[in-house]
């Protein structure tokens, strides 16, 4: 059977409680979509609260700690996230490669804790700008995800982002993002077989209402991992419908 297209909300660190009404409105949109799985990734604190406001769409968390438990002040485990009430968790955005130093390795290793505890996990990569200008993206990030992969496929998806479109305005060419899809979909097939054909790899870096359809339309393109459109209903809302 083939997967619903997945489109999913990362608030960053943006969302107190009372944003939570955008959520809310957002889940009933979703009830009337639901050709589409939705899902939306809050800070940490409202995890907990947005799995009880919630009943179509899923929550997930930004991030986990490698290990189950420990003396790591200030971080969550999977365990604890899954507790928390999240169904999975995003590892290896470029903003906590950027801010917090992770290395691919970490990334791999945050992947299989988070299976470990059957969080789905939403394994994201992407190159730089001048990566991109040095017209060797496709082997600089089919080589990224292939050092970033758990040993299993287990609820896993991927993420490709390439890090100049995130936040700025700018998208790559449908062209661009079909051949990119197309390596890491090799790089898939290649690690886990005829498993890797039902990874969704979805795309992320400035997604909104008016580019999703098109982008949403990429053969191999399963999903979006939306920023800041996904912040509030009117702006999530039109790029769920785009992928219905
Ligand atoms: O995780 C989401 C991405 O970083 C995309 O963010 O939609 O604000 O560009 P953006």
């Amino acid at each position: 059977m083939a997967q619903r297209c997945y489109v999913v909300g990362n608030w960053k660190m943006h969302g107190m409680r009372a944003d939570l009404s955008e959520a809310r409105a957002i889940d009933r949109a979703s009830l009337r979509l639901p050709k589409v799985e939705v899902a939306i990734a809050p800070p940490a604190t409202l995890i907990a609260t947005l799995r009880e406001t919630v009943t179509q769409i899923g929550v997930g968390a930004q991030n986990c700690h490698r290990s189950e438990k420990g003396a790591h002040t200030g971080d969550i485990s999977a365990p604890m996230l899954r507790e928390a009430g999240a169904d999975f968790v995003i590892v290896g955005h470029s903003e906590r490669r950027a801010d917090h130093g992770e290395t691919n390795d970490d990334v791999k290793a945050k992947a299989e804790a988070a299976q470990a505890v059957d969080l789905g996990v939403i394994l994201c990569v992407g190159e730089s700008e001048e990566q991109r200008d040095s017209g060797e993206a496709e082997e600089i990030v089919a080589r990224q995800l292939a050092d970033c992969l758990p040993a299993s496929a287990q609820r896993l998806s991927v993420a490709y982002e390439p890090i100049w479109a995130i936040g700025t305005g700018r998208v790559p060419s449908v062209q661009d993002v079909g051949t990119m899809h197309k390596w890491l979909r090799a790089v898939l097939m290649d690690r886990y077989g005829d498993e890797g054909k039902e990874i969704r790899i979805l795309y992320g870096g400035s997604v909104k209402g008016d580019n999703a359809a098109e982008l949403l339309s990429v053969p191999e393109v399963g999903g979006a991992l939306v920023g800041g459109a996904s912040l509030t209903a009117d702006g999530f809302v039109p790029i769920i419908a785009a992928a219905s």
